[in-house]
């Protein structure tokens, strides 16, 4: 018999000790009793131990050298998903990609030159407050805008007006404010740039391809509608608006801000090499959270960014 089968049978036979009181004078009963409940306290204490230690030496010993699955075969986790700002980042670039367009990701930590100097805003000017811009200690600046990688993409794609005559890139990329959150704010959110130069690029077309991007990742024809607007490295400049999808309820009477555009400043082409007597370009760029809050009905922007899992797990 085990140690522990011998201490289980013990307190099976205590349960007839118990039955002796009655038998007993009732002056040795207390102290009878309690002799027995400390018997059995012990008992129990010793089972205790005894299957703790047994429990110990059941579990099978981890080989710390091993791939991790050798160690849990099955492991205890679901698979993730995609967050969805990152499902729809693809579908955005891949409709840009299908009309031609490079694809490149925005840098997520920048400098003044790229976020201002290079987009022609002048130096010291009230234009560079209008970005609610963070500034890290050294200098850095987490960008506010894509448009950061304006010159990166002239420069970088330059070689193509020789070879193609056309430079056309789009740039996803993710963007900070220093603004109090709210429904819809964040101080973190995305954007997506377009940057395209050619010798005959016109504000047309411009209008043209932001709007068949808007009918594509809507799925349905749109109504758009411009204003002017002032941005130092466009001249003209423009707010464009679309009408409410109908499908998302729109009634044919709600106007929605989805960026800026226009001709890329002849200022902006000359910084980066690019003869503004020869060719032009035009430029937009806009939010990507309120595309994707109007696509699926989300409220709050600030759920994109809260790891709230109930909410993630909806797509
Ligand atoms: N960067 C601007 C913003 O975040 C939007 C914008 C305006 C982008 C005009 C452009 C442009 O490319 O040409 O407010």
């Amino acid at each position: 018999m085990s140690n522990l089968e011998e201490l289980k049978s013990k307190l099976k036979s205590l349960s007839a000790e118990y039955a002796k009181i009655r038998s007993l004078p009732p002056e040795e009963r207390r102290a009878f009793g309690e002799k027995i409940n400390a018997r059995k306290q012990e008992i129990l204490e010793k089972i205790r131990s005894l299957e703790e230690s047994k429990r110990l030496l059941d579990i099978k010993p981890v080989d710390v050298s091993a791939p991790f699955a050798k160690n849990s075969p099955a492991p205890a986790f679901k698979q993730g998903t995609k967050h969805p700002l990152s499902s729809e980042l693809e579908i955005v670039s891949e409709i840009y990609r299908n009309m031609g367009f490079n694809v490149i990701e925005s840098s997520q930590l920048d400098d003044e030159f790229h976020m201002f100097d290079s987009l022609n805003f002048p130096k010291d000017h009230p234009a560079r407050d209008g970005y609610d811009t963070f500034r890290t200690e050294e200098g850095f600046i987490p960008p506010a805008h894509t448009s950061t990688m304006q010159y990166r993409a002239l420069t970088r794609f330059k070689p193509n007006l020789e070879t193609l005559g056309q430079i056309a890139v789009v740039i996803p990329g993710r963007v900070f404010r220093n603004e109090d959150a709210d429904a819809t704010h964040e101080h973190t959110f995305y954007q997506c740039e377009g940057v395209f130069v050619s010798k005959t690029a016109t504000l047309s077309q411009l209008l043209a391809t932001w709007k068949s991007f808007f009918e594509t990742y809507y799925g349905q024809s749109l109504n758009i509608k411009t204003q002017p607007g002032f941005f130092p490295f466009t001249e003209p400049s423009l707010e464009f608006k679309i009408e409410k999808p109908k499908s998302l309820g729109g009634k044919g009477d709600g106007w929605l801000e989805m960026g800026g555009c226009g001709m890329i400043h002849p200022n902006v082409l000359k910084t980066a090499g690019i003869d503004p007597e020869i060719y032009k370009g035009f430029a937009w760029g806009g939010g990507i959270d309120r595309l994707v809050m109007l696509k699926y009905g989300v409220s709050d922007v600030r759920l994109f960014e809260s790891g709230k899992l109930d909410f993630l797990k909806e797509f």
